[in-house]
């Protein structure tokens, strides 16, 4: 690693382009490096020439976090780097909502070295509580209904779910591309992935990936259920096959609570760029129920899908060993655990656990494959 790094500071050259304005600077790192980032003001883009890149799918890994989630960060990065990336050096967007400091972006483009970086801001509008919200209202129902929730009084985790839920599939550094894939501070990816994962999606027409899934927890989201079949009434919208996935068999139709986890999320765009979701974004919105409630964007993204994606669209990624806080998926085939060099204790699987919705999903889609 010292040895690489040593390498790559000393001998590449990489073409730096702000995403505004036209000039084009040609720089040599190291030395130049930290203060030319040190002058710039986001977005920033760093363009890496990617050793496999007329291979490449249309896609990015996507990051949305804080300036000290760097260091949980580098390590995320290093096992997604080791485990793909470096096989095929995809782009990285990072966003977050206030500018990154030097520090992060030099720290982070330090270490990937062959894919080119983009950071960028969200705009502060899409970061910010709605004006229809009555906030005294909001903190009322905080106190008395979200005091034990997980991230139950936080402002920060409802204003980052409504913006995956409604915003960053259409950041502007993220408009070029055509699919992604979400990587949070933290996780660990814990298997090599020896294929493009994004061109099996695309050949496969695939849609929507996932890895874990489960169960919500219900004080979240007491109302979405019903805004949401309110939705689909109002706009005489019909349920596909893979609403069985989120719909009990029961008299009411009520809702199972499972959902896709949207943390690992490898979705093609298109789903979130229509009309139809930005409607149902709106519709959503307008109820307050990212504020007045806890409304992940996990269930928001998983009744969409479930609705309006057929099983075959979607797909479950068993061969990734993937870990999230609390949770860990680790494969439980014997073959891919040693094909993968898997490094994950698979007697810690969540994923065939109790509190999973993927056997349920795999019925469904094997049902109508
Ligand atoms: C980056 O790309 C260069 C040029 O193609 C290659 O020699 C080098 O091994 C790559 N480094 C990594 C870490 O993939
Ligand atoms: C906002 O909520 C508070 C507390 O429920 C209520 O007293 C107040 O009338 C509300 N304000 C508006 C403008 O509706
Ligand atoms: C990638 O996808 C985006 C979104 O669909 C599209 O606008 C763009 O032209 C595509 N880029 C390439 C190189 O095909």
């Amino acid at each position: 690693m010292l040895g690489l790094l040593h390498l790559f500071l000393v001998s590449l050259t990489i073409l730096v382009r702000r995403s505004v304005g036209t000039t084009e600077h040609q720089i040599i790192l190291p030395l130049d490096f930290k203060s030319y980032i040190e002058s710039q003001k986001l977005p920033l883009i760093l363009n890496r020439d990617s050793p496999t890149k007329d291979e490449l799918e249309n896609a990015t890994f996507v990051v949305l976090c804080r300036n000290e989630d760097l260091y949980d960060l580098l390590e995320t990065i290093q096992s997604i780097q080791d485990r793909f990336n470096s096989k095929y050096s995809y782009d990285w967007v990072f966003l977050n909502d206030v500018p990154f400091t030097s520090h992060f972006i030099y720290s982070v483009a330090n270490f990937i070295t062959n894919s080119t970086l983009k950071f960028g801001q969200i705009d502060p509008h899409e970061w910010d509580i709605p004006s229809w919200i009555n906030q005294t209202y909001m903190h009322q129902l905080w106190d008395e209904n979200y005091q034990d929730t997980p991230y139950g009084t936080s402002e920060s985790y409802r204003l980052m779910c409504r913006y995956f839920s409604g915003f960053l599939h259409n950041h502007p550094l993220i408009q070029p591309y055509q699919y992604y894939w979400r990587i949070e501070p933290g996780v660990k990816y814990y298997c090599d992935i020896d294929y493009d994962v994004f061109r099996h999606m695309r050949e496969n027409d695939l849609l929507y990936g996932f890895t874990i899934s489960m169960f919500e927890y219900r004080d979240t989201i007491p109302s979405l259920w019903s805004h949401f079949k309110q939705f689909m009434q109002n706009t005489n919208r019909e349920y596909g096959d893979l609403i069985r996935f989120v719909m009990n068999d029961d008299d009411e139709n009520s809702y199972n609570l499972c959902h896709f986890w949207s943390n690992s999320e490898i979705a093609n765009l298109d789903i979130f760029r229509g009309r139809v979701y930005k409607e149902y974004f709106e519709y959503l919105d307008q109820t307050g129920g990212f504020f007045y409630e806890r409304w992940g964007d996990a269930p928001v993204h998983s009744l969409f899908v479930s609705s309006f994606l057929e099983p075959e669209d979607v797909w479950w990624f068993g061969d990734m060993g993937y870990y999230h806080g609390p949770y860990l998926q680790c494969p439980q085939d014997s073959k891919i655990f040693e094909l993968g060099k898997c490094s994950c204790n698979p007697t810690k699987d969540f994923s065939f656990g109790y509190y999973s919705c993927t056997e349920h999903f795999l019925k469904i889609r094997n049902h109508f494959k």
